[in-house]
């Protein structure tokens, strides 16, 4: 593995082994076990988006494994104001030991990983946010045991986290269902990928919410209108109405099953304060999962 750039890249071994490590790490944490396995070892991290969780994360996460963080913002950098991609990966990579990038176009995480000579980690962009599910599928083991045969279900958007949260729950060996209106489907490439053969009875991409719903192990969901889709909140609030994880919802789903949000949550909208409320604990541990996760996927990069 030589950069984070989509979970599609990565083999089903190479997810587990990274949960495998993100549990060790975090065990040691809890412990106050401290090892300096990145020690001298410096990550850029560029956002072009804002952030809370990743940016904290990983700026935490270098600094506890012994390394340091440098927080790019695009407002300052020169690839603001136009200097290529390929440019600016080949300077910051006679800097740095690893670059995360948030961005808007996958092709750009691509093209840094393709110019620069150092680990590129992908911290969302509008295609994936694969960071992200690894602290998902991190959680669930958590609180399920195990993944493989769990049924996931995600309901709303077919955005960065609904691809991602298909490619790696069916790579783990979960069943996973999406209900989205028509115009909002994952992407049309991986449902192709998603409903081959390898998967066969495993993928369900409905316009219901019932459907998806039904015996679901884990729910999730995610905002109706991402960074960047600002202008659209008005026609998207319309187009979504319905897609909502609610009591009536999860009385679907399995009696224990979790809720998951990746956060930011708009309560009334793709989630009731209510179930929030009720599946605090999951979701809270799912966002300190980020730290565990993205230190073992640092170490495997950099170490
Ligand atoms: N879930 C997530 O990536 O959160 P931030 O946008 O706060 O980083
Ligand atoms: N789909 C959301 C995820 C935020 C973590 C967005 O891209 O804004």
């Amino acid at each position: 593995m030589k950069h984070l750039l989509k979970l599609g890249d990565l083999s089903r071994e190479e997810i587990y082994s990274i949960l495998n490590l993100a549990d060790q790490l975090k065990y040691e944490r809890k412990n106050g076990i401290r090892k300096d396995y990145l020690k001298g070892k410096t990550l850029g991290m560029i956002f072009q988006k804002s952030s809370t969780r990743t940016r904290v994360s990983f700026e935490v996460g270098m600094y506890e494994l012994g390394g340091y963080a440098l927080f790019l913002s695009n407002r300052d950098l020169q690839i603001g104001r136009g200097e290529p991609v390929e440019d600016t990966a080949r300077v910051l990579s006679r800097y740095l030991d690893g670059i995360m990038i948030r961005t808007f176009e996958q092709k750009e995480v691509e093209d840094f990983a393709k110019y620069g000579s150092v680990p590129v980690i992908n911290a969302l962009t509008d295609y994936c946010h694969p960071c992200q599910v690894l602290a998902d599928l991190m959680t669930i083991r958590e609180y399920k045991g195990s993944l493989k045969g769990l049924k996931m279900c995600f309901i709303g958007d077919g955005n960065n986290m609904a691809n991602s949260l298909m490619v790696g729950a069916l790579k783990t060996g979960m069943s996973f269902s999406i209900a989205c209106p028509e115009n909002y489907r994952p992407d049309a490439a991986l449902t192709a990928w998603a409903q081959g053969e390898e998967f066969k009875g495993r993928f369900t991409l409905t316009s219901s919410c019932e459907e998806a719903a039904k015996d679901a192990d884990v729910i999730y969901t995610d905002v109706w209108a991402s960074m960047g889709e600002e202008g659209e909140k008005e026609i998207r609030a319309k187009a979504f109405q319905g897609y909502q994880v609610n009591e009536k919802l999860m009385s679907l789903a399995k009696p224990d099953a979790m809720v998951l949000h990746c956060l930011p949550a708009h309560r009334g909208e793709e989630i009731t304060a209510d179930v929030f409320e009720a599946h605090a604990e999951e979701i809270f541990d799912e966002a300190e999962n980020r730290l565990h996760a993205q230190k073992a996927v640092l170490c495997k990069l950099m170490k």
